[in-house]
């Protein structure tokens, strides 16, 4: 367990307003969004999006990461590129909920295109309530960190 409630944001423009939405939903759950945009429509490239708040988990700064773009996957590819993030994308709970008891998952990535707000929020809700299991999972979170080495 750990004190630090700041959870890093972050899209690309197919998900500017969805990302909003996150953002006023977990800080009315208590946690601090540091919300590093981007705040405009305009097309843009989700790879430096992604890694910039992958940088924000992987030095401590946030708890966790919420990421998006239209399908969640290349703001996901990209956030995984930066040593210590585990970032899996979700279009459900139980997904949202097993990437953090068996994969200690520090980031969730989402896609606009694919989930609806409600969902969404229930997918967000889902990865901050559980909790990692530990055990036999540790293991294997100790192997994938084996192979970033
Ligand atoms: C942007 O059109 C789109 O490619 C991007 O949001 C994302 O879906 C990529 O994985």
């Amino acid at each position: 367990m750990t004190d630090n409630k700041r959870i890093a944001l972050s899209s690309d423009h197919a998900a500017i307003q969805l990302r909003q939405t996150i953002a006023d939903y977990i800080t009315a759950k208590g946690w601090e969004a540091v919300d590093i945009g981007p705040t405009t429509p305009e097309s843009t490239h989700y790879p430096k999006h992604g890694a910039a708040a992958a940088e924000l988990v992987a030095s401590g700064d946030c708890q966790f990461g919420i990421i998006l773009c239209g399908t969640g996957q290349g703001i996901m590819m990209a956030a995984n590129k930066v040593k210590g993030v585990r970032c899996g994308v979700c279009s459900e709970p139980l997904s949202a909920s097993m990437i953090r008891q068996h994969n200690n998952a520090n980031m969730l990535s989402i896609g606009a295109r694919v989930v609806g707000e409600e969902l969404a929020l229930t997918i967000v809700d889902a990865f901050l309530i559980a909790e990692f299991e530990g055990g036999r999972h540790g293991t294997r979170v100790e192997m994938i960190e084996a192979l970033e080495a």
